[in-house]
């Protein structure tokens, strides 16, 4: 079935907001739709060290960070992928994700997160 938008229809794209700590300490607010990924929302931010150099396909871990433990548990669980690349950088910790595979939502509303030194 054919979805038919008017011209002037509204579409509502629910935000979220999140912090971002570079590596030079500084933090920063960002905001980003629902469903886009960390990653995508923290590079629309334009904060260049977020280098994502495989743009999101699981294959490059440049966008390593590190999640605020107290919001580690609310987290989706990690692939295998993601788990395997983790282990390839002289940085991983109990908190460190790849910010291409977590996406906003209202519940991660508020997560503090720092970008992980480069490999
Ligand atoms: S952007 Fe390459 S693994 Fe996340």
């Amino acid at each position: 079935m054919a979805v038919t938008i008017a011209p002037n229809q509204a579409i509502e794209v629910e935000m979220t907001e999140f912090l971002v700590i570079d590596r030079e300490g500084n933090s920063h607010e960002v905001e980003g739709a629902e469903g886009a990924s960390f990653m995508e929302a923290i590079r629309d931010a334009g904060i260049d060290e977020m280098l994502a150099l495989c743009g999101g396909c699981l294959s490059c871990a440049t966008c390593h960070v590190y999640v605020e433990e107290a919001a580690i548990g609310r987290l989706p669980a990690m692939s295998a992928e993601e788990d395997d690349l983790l282990d390839g950088s002289d940085h991983r910790t109990l908190l460190s994700r790849l910010a291409c595979q977590i996406f906003l939502s209202a519940e991660l509303s508020g997560l503090r997160i720092a970008l992980a030194p480069e490999d």
